[in-house]
């Protein structure tokens, strides 16, 4: 018996809903787990939530509830979508079922007896305000390494890089806005410098895409730092013989892989070390930006605690929809339940986008105008055309049974090729190269029912016709059973129209080749998809822009700032002022210029407000004057100091006293 095959996904965050850009992980590889299923592999499917880390105690916190609850809500969510796309994992946990607490603790402890984990004093951002150390997405400020703003555990708008606890610089409290400071704490650290070796020959013979193996290696080559692997929580695995501190979520989420297989088979009577403590091949399909994780920690974890390495890291490319990059803040998002699933659209129709629209490592650009098309013309058009044509064509004219008639040997031999091909670029993580091999088996199918014209040939000889078709049906087979992992549950429905026995979920893609029997009965034809209509597609597209429209207009009222203290406030010379002379200047249409009376003296102001207000209007109003503002030129005149004005949609409106006050009069 060949050596078992782990297929591991990227646990998903439970921390918000599922979008389009997290199935670029788990529909690919959904769809390699039923095509090592139909090589005869022996494969298990593992993937669950993970459950720990500061962002989602922020987020519950900011929900006012527990953790726990947030975590079940979107638990249930993730398993409810997956499940409704086809996405069949044989479990799906969660890191905070005591199974992933267990195995973590044993592993730390694993670590810590082989002498890879020490403890050391090191300087944490520490909030006075809110007497607590600041893990990760509890502190904001500046990246050591390239200056740009950054949480505290990742540079996510500059470099990127992994951040270790203490290493952001000016760091801001994300709860309170205060001004941190640096406090010493004795935390955990992993020697991962010392298995630079180990990984650099590791990474060499490391399967899956080469560029997670390559951007992997470039990382080993540069630097590889000591890694702490503690936080100052209370929600996570406690870290073994500390009350205050747990362990850093991306220790136990990927020891969830180990902990979720251990609790399938302790259901399914197996033992878990066959995967984990023996020869077996682990698969890790992820996205592109979890790369470091999968590709440096944890293997040297692994390592150090003496279980099975990983044999391939399957990288996914990004998400992009309409050309623009996928973001939730902005609106740019597409959530596969409240816009697909809930919509009624069928799951395979989004598995087979997913699948042909490019190669796994290449960015994905989806669009409803897209998808509409890719159903329309090669689902509709080219796949399902030729199924119908050739199943209603043989009801029709053989009594609904399988026609009698030599096989053509040339139909067999390019099964046999489309099914090499499939085999061979699946093995090699190209889904879009076997979805395509399968595709153009269609195309061929079509070419073949149209050049040999059966109709003409069924009112001659019926026999010839008779052989066509059965040719035709045997493409039909080898097509349902080939497209069976992209589209499972619309070849399901084909297959029994080809009235085939049994569950093509089943087959091995050998019986491809296996031929249709004369005289065996077929099913009714039916349509296997259904044009998407333009009216269809628009609906879409305005739920998308609407969601866009609605996220610009937040994100101009909500820009939040952070929180300042009265001395900052007070820092602002705010008082009433008299316009005492307006006037426009000349070439621009935007600004007056004005001189306003503040009590002790004249300041000349420039104005943005031309298009809302006449000169002659304003002379004797009274307006709210900053006056310590730095002067600036506007169109080369002097502003000595600026007037306040309410932003009424991007119209100026000044503001006033509400009674007439002495000019000068302070505002605070
Ligand atoms: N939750 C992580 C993310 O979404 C992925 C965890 S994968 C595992 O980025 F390896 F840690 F399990
Ligand atoms: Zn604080």
């Amino acid at each position: 018996m060949s050596s078992p095959i782990l297929v591991t996904c990227g646990l998903p965050y439970a921390n918000g809903p599922c979008h389009l850009g997290h199935l670029r992980t788990y529909v690919p590889a959904d769809i390699y787990v039923r095509s090592l299923r139909k090589m005869g592999r022996d494969v298990l499917f593992v993937c669950g939530s993970d459950a720990h880390g500061t962002p989602i105690v922020v987020n519950a916190e900011a929900q006012g509830v527990e953790p726990k609850a947030l975590v079940a809500k979107y638990h249930r969510h993730f398993d409810e979508v997956f499940k409704g796309l086809g996405v069949d994992f044989d479990i799906f946990g969660d890191t905070d079922d005591p199974a992933c607490h267990n195995r973590t603790q044993e592993m730390v402890l694993a670590l810590m007896e082989g002498g890879h984990v020490y403890p050391k004093e090191i300087e944490l951002a520490y909030c006075p305000t809110c007497q607590r150390f600041l893990p990760d997405r509890y502190v904001e400020g500046e990246c050591p390494y390239c200056g740009k703003h950054a949480r505290g555990d990742e540079c996510d708008m500059g470099c990127g890089r992994h951040l270790e606890p203490g290493e952001i610089k000016n760091a801001v409290c994300k709860v309170c806005g205060g001004k941190a400071e640096y406090r010493k704490q004795v935390h955990y650290f992993f020697r991962l410098s010392q298995f630079k070796d180990f990984l650099l020959k590791y990474l060499e013979t490391l399967g899956g895409t080469a560029s997670a193996r390559n951007y992997a290696m470039e990382w080993v080559r540069q630097e590889l730092k000591d890694w702490c692997i503690t936080r100052n929580m209370s929600w996570g695995v406690k870290f073994p013989g500390s009350s205050d501190l747990v362990v850093y979520v991306w220790v136990d989420a990927p020891i969830g892989y180990i902990a979720f297989t251990e609790e399938w088979c302790a259901k399914n009577n197996v033992d878990w070390k066959r995967y984990w403590k023996s020869d077996s091949r682990i698969v890790h399909f992820i996205g592109g930006d979890i790369v470091y994780h999968h590709c440096i920690f944890w293997p040297s974890m692994l390592k150090g605690a003496g279980y099975t390495l990983p044999s391939a890291v399957v990288a996914s490319g990004m998400l992009k929809i309409d050309d623009k990059k996928f973001s939730k803040s902005r609106g740019n998002v597409i959530w596969v339940k409240e816009d697909y699933l809930d919509k009624g659209l069928h799951p395979d129709l989004l598995r087979y986008y997913l699948a042909s629209y490019t190669a796994h490592n290449k960015e994905v650009n989806f669009s409803w105008k897209i998808f509409a098309d890719k159903v329309n013309t090669e689902l509709v058009g080219a796949f399902g055309n030729f199924l119908n044509r050739a199943l209603t064509f043989a009801v029709k004219n053989f009594e609904a049974r399988v026609p009698h008639g030599e096989m053509d040997q040339e139909v067999m031999e390019r099964i046999e090729e489309t099914t090499k091909d499939f085999v061979s670029a699946m093995e090699e993580y190209e889904f879009k190269k076997a979805t395509d091999s399968v595709m153009s088996l269609a195309d061929y199918g079509n070419t073949y029912f149209q050049s040999h014209e059966p109709w003409k040939l069924v009112k001659g000889d019926k026999a010839r016709a008779g052989a066509v078709l059965r040719s035709c049906l045997q493409i039909a087979k080898a097509l349902v059973i080939l497209m069976d992992p992209i589209m499972p549950s619309k070849m399901d429905f084909a297959w029994r129209q080809l009235g085939l026995e049994g569950d093509v979920s089943c087959k091995p893609f050998q019986d491809a080749l296996e031929p249709m029997i004369a005289g065996q009965p077929l099913g009714r034809p039916q349509i296997l998809f259904s044009r998407i209509e333009e009216a269809t597609v628009q609906g879409l597209e305005r739920i998308f822009l609407e969601r866009v429209e609605k996220a610009e207009a937040e994100g101009r009222i909500v820009e939040k700032k952070r929180q300042i203290s009265f001395e900052e406030f007070s820092s602002l010379e705010l008082c009433i002022g008299e316009i005492n002379e307006a006037g426009r200047i000349k070439g621009s249409e935007k600004l007056l210029k004005l001189n306003v009376d503040i009590g002790s003296e004249t300041r000349q102001v420039v104005a943005g407000i031309a298009q809302w207000y006449r000169p002659e209007d304003l002379v004797g109003t009274q307006v709210v004057v900053l006056t310590n503002l730095k002067p600036a030129k506007l169109f080369g005149i002097e502003s000595q100091a600026m007037l306040l004005a309410a932003d009424a949609n991007g119209k100026a409106v000044l503001l006033q006293p509400r009674e007439s006050v002495k000019t000068g009069t302070k505002v605070r």
